[in-house]
């Protein structure tokens, strides 16, 4: 049966790197038996404009429908001032809410074509293998009370509240320990146990679920450390588990050690394998619309679509082995260019979309 992908390109650089992906798709379904049926959908600013809301019924219902979602990325700076409620992240938190995509995998990957790319030196970061199991549908993004309220003196006061209930913390718990399995059993708990009772919590849980997985070594962190130690020695690091807010922070460090946000895929997903794939990047406003930006990440999040949600391990090395290819060749998007280094050339969007196609059939 045909499987279902819904598209939301969303805003800013969201249209032109989803639009390289869909070239990639779209060879996989001609050239290869990749038996899949596209369906497009807006979120973010884009579906506030057409519909007064960032994710509208008519995205809801097509995202319920769908076996598998591509995102681009939404925000942009015209809706900054808009009600908090209908800004485009909402739109994002939204529908990783609606559809309980609590486990959120962001690989840092050093591409060895890319080791100089880094701001670290190459040999901290070259063979970096890192996969960040960051909780995505609880804690402090939507923990409740939360506001702004006026305290009695007249002084307004911001308020919001992490909390994780123990079913929250032992289902992303066993993604992550499930994830180590199949890599070097080596898993890092990532908390601040110190001073907040919920990552007390956090630990005790992750602990009790660590005794279901002999073979993972378990650690634990404070994520103050655990953000010197990603600069510092990030090698040493295999899974990394952590909540909401932390693992947002932590993931944009370790995009980082990889040269480019632009290179880095992520999926969200449920707890039955349906999910949503996005690259970690934001919409990038400033440079939309002017086909420089890099959608290697995109077609990367196509590669993880095809993996954890569409069961075609083969069609997913496919792609890699394609991206790995067009870096050897030495295409480079701005953001991972690097003046004087000799057999590289600089590429726009499309040119790097194109690239990787020609990679795919070659
Ligand atoms: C991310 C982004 C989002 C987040 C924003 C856009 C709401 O930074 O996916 O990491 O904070 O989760
Ligand atoms: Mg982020």
């Amino acid at each position: 049966m045909k499987q279902k992908i819904l598209i939301l390109p969303g805003d800013g650089i969201g249209k032109e790197i989803v639009a390289e992906a869909v070239k990639v798709i779209n060879v996989l379904k001609d050239d290869f038996d990749l038996d899949v049926e596209l369906t497009y959908g807006d979120i973010g600013g884009a579906a506030y404009d057409a519909d007064g809301h960032p994710y509208p019924p008519t995205t809801q219902k097509l995202a319920k429908d769908a076996d598998a979602i591509l995102l681009g990325a939404v925000g942009g700076y015209q809706y900054d001032d808009l009600p908090r409620d209908v800004r485009p992240e909402r739109g994002l938190l939204g529908i990783r809410a609606d559809l309980e995509l609590f486990s959120n995998l962001r690989p840092a990957i050093l591409n060895k074509e890319l080791a100089d790319a880094s701001s670290l030196k190459a040999e901290v970061v070259a063979g970096l293998d890192i996969m960040i199991v960051r909780e995505l549908t609880g804690g402090i993004y939507f923990g409740e009370p939360r506001g702004i309220r006026e305290l009695e003196n007249g002084e307004k006061q911001g308020y919001n509240t992490l909390v994780y209930k123990e079913s929250e913390i032992e289902r992303i718990a066993h993604s992550a320990f499930k994830i180590a399995m199949k890599r070097d059993k080596r898993l890092c708990s990532v908390g601040k146990a110190n001073v907040l009772e919920v990552m007390e919590l956090w630990h005790d849980v992750v602990e009790r679920v660590g005794k279901e997985y002999p073979e993972v070594e378990l650690s634990h962190m404070y994520v103050d450390n655990a953000a010197m130690q990603l600069v510092k020695e990030p090698k040493q690091f295999d899974v990394m588990v952590t909540g909401n807010m932390f693992g947002d922070i932590l993931s944009d460090a370790a995009a980082m050690l990889t040269g480019s946000i632009g290179m880095l895929p992520s999926a969200s997903l449920d707890k039955n394998g349906k999910g949503m794939y996005e690259p970690i990047h934001g919409s990038a406003p400033d440079i939309a619309g002017q086909n420089i930006a890099n959608p290697l990440a995109t077609i990367m999040s196509v590669s993880m679509m095809l993996l954890y949600s569409l069961n075609r391990e083969d069609m997913a090395e496919r792609i890699d082995a394609a991206v790995e290819r067009v870096l050897q060749q030495g295409y480079r998007t701005a953001d991972i260019f690097i003046e004087g280094i000799e057999g590289t050339k600089l590429v726009g969007t499309s040119e790097m979309g194109d690239a990787v196609v020609a990679a795919l059939l070659s």
